[in-house]
């Protein structure tokens, strides 16, 4: 018999040389384990315990949080609650016209809207751009110069020459409020042909005054 198996005899046969043959082997139970191995053993319970704790922990304050709020996210809801923000679509490239389709009106079809560029999927406000929507006219197209001046007949367009700062800051805010949005997600990029510099720059459909007062309106979308 081996040395190793000698040491390793447990119980009254400790210490004590198996009379029964040295070809059978020990059972497993009977060999005590290194010490290194019951390390490993004792780490892996703790880090076991500690995820199942932590686990729980998260759990519990989603639980809450939903009891609460009805969201899973204590209400708090911007572009880092929207999973979209962690699986972005393939961002496509739309001419003019490709972005057109998409103006709501074919149901089979996601609702994009553009603003300075930047195509977004609606779909989810469908109830504001969708066909019968307040918000409609944003459909399909990117009307970036409307959404500073609010002039929805005369300004669906992406024209935005002889804007101040203020209305560029206007449109940032409304770019911001897409990017930023819980449930409306960044699809691709539209292209415009040049505009004229000759063309005549859109005429406001209203006074300085009351132009302005869409940047309150928009910060209270916000
Ligand atoms: C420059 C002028 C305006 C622009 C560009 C504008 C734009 C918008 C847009 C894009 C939305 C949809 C927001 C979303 O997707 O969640 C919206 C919603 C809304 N807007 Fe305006 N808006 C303007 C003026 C106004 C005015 C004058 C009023 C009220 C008198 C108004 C009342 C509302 C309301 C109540 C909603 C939310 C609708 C709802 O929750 O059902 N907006 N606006």
């Amino acid at each position: 018999m081996s040395d190793l198996k000698k040491r390793n005899v447990q119980g009254p046969m400790k210490g004590k040389v198996d009379p029964c043959c040295d070809t059978i082997p020990l059972k497993p139970n009977n060999i005590a384990k290194p010490k290194s191995t019951q390390r490993g053993l004792s780490l892996k319970k703790a880090i076991i315990t500690g995820l199942s704790w932590i686990f729980g922990v998260i759990v519990i304050n989603l639980l809450i949080s939903y009891l609460l709020t009805e969201t899973l996210t204590y209400g708090y809801k911007n572009r880092y609650t929207n999973w979209r923000t962690y699986f972005p679509v393939k961002q496509r490239i739309f001419t003019e016209e490709e972005l057109a389709l998409y103006d709501g009106s074919d149901l089979t079809l996601p609702i994009y809207i553009a603003i300075n560029g930047e195509v977004y999927d609606v779909s989810k406000g469908a109830t504001y751009y969708g066909k019968g929507g307040g918000y409609s006219f944003f459909a399909g197209k990117d009307a970036a110069r409307a959404y500073v001046t609010g002039c929805f007949k005369t300004h669906l367009t992406h024209d935005l020459r002889g804007f101040d700062d203020i209305d560029m800051e206007q449109v940032t805010g409304w770019m911001d409020f897409y990017r930023d949005h819980e449930t409306y997600y960044r699809v691709g990029t539209v292209v415009h042909p040049p505009i004229d510099p000759e063309s005549p720059i859109p005429e406001d459909c209203k006074d300085e005054g009351k132009r302005r007062s869409s940047e309150t309106i928009q910060n209270a979308n916000k």
